[in-house]
């Protein structure tokens, strides 16, 4: 059952309405910007987790790193900010675009897609992994289940537990972990300096663009397959799974049509060394190049 009442106004401008999604930490609502007669979505961390200062941390830098994507595939931040309910909480909020579409995951419910629909939701992924990776950051969460096929596109959400990074001064070009530069984050949306790097509570460890790469190519081998690449495995726990080297993929086999280089880019992105997986741009630019 949803915890906030249809017609609460928020952040003094946003009214909610129904919720139309629940993750993991947070719900998102239906909400109306009043000052700007404009629809949003409000996403509202649980507040189960409103004590919980990791939560709270990653919440708020959510928005921040949404507002540094700036690009079609991601929706637009329209303001954040932390809420008082009712109870008493606080909780922090994001305003973002509001998007309409069906989920990846319920797509895939019903088979595998077509390989150019599924060459071209990969390339379009890529390249939102692309401009997110040029700017530092890495969503650490793709998986079908954040993936959102709409009437405007293929967008890319819930950057709830991306890492920022920092990179060296130029002619390094290296990307090097600083989740938590000072420099980088805003002091509003500045995590905590948790323990939780690479510790045992972080299931997901620290955040590597590879990986990013790696959860690419498991999305396309869902995609043209219409199940995972790991027959026993949890699709959420891929990525950690692979790092560990627990798991080892199959290739992709009898696609009908698959060109050559749409299955060597879904093998080469879940290759069990993240030193031998394209990076994002060139796993975009080798789909894209058979597309057009
Ligand atoms: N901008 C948005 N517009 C419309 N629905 C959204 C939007 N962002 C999230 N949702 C819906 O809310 C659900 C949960 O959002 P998500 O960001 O994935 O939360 P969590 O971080 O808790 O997993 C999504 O699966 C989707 O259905
Ligand atoms: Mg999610």
């Amino acid at each position: 059952m949803s915890w906030q009442r249809t017609g609460t106004k928020i952040l003094d401008r946003y009214v909610l309405g129904a919720r139309i999604g629940l993750g993991g930490t947070s719900e998102v609502y239906h909400a109306i910007d009043v000052v700007e007669h404009r629809p949003a979505a409000a996403k509202l961390l649980s507040p189960a987790f409103a004590n919980n200062p990791r939560a709270v941390d990653l919440a708020r830098r959510e928005a921040w790193v949404i507002s540094q994507m700036r690009h079609p595939t991601i929706p637009a931040l329209y303001d954040h900010g932390d809420i008082l309910l009712s109870e008493g909480v606080v909780v922090p909020c994001t305003i973002m675009e509001l998007l309409t579409g069906v989920m990846l995951t319920d797509r895939l419910a019903r088979g595998p897609l077509p390989w150019k629909e599924a060459a071209t939701v990969a390339a379009t992924v890529a390249d939102a992994l692309a401009v997110a990776h040029r700017r530092g950051i890495v969503h650490r969460d793709l998986t079908s289940g954040n993936v959102m096929i709409t009437d405007h596109g293929i967008k890319i959400i819930d950057f709830g537990l991306a890492d920022v990074l920092h990179r060296e001064p130029p002619g390094t070009g290296r990307l090097v972990f600083r989740a938590h530069d000072r420099a980088v984050v805003p002091a509003s949306c500045r995590p905590r300096l948790p323990a939780d790097r690479g510790g045992s509570d972080d299931p997901l460890g620290r955040g590597e663009p590879a990986d990013d790469v790696f959860s690419l190519g498991v999305l396309l081998y869902q995609m043209l397959t219409g199940r995972s690449p790991y027959p026993d495995g949890d699709a959420d726990d891929l990525p950690a799974a692979a790092r560990q080297r627990r798991a080892v993929p199959t290739p992709v086999f009898s696609v009908p049509g698959l060109p050559r280089p749409v299955a060597d880019c879904c093998r080469d992105c879940m290759a069990r060394l993240a030193a031998d997986r394209p990076d994002s741009v060139t796993a975009a630019l080798s789909l894209w190049a058979v597309l057009v």
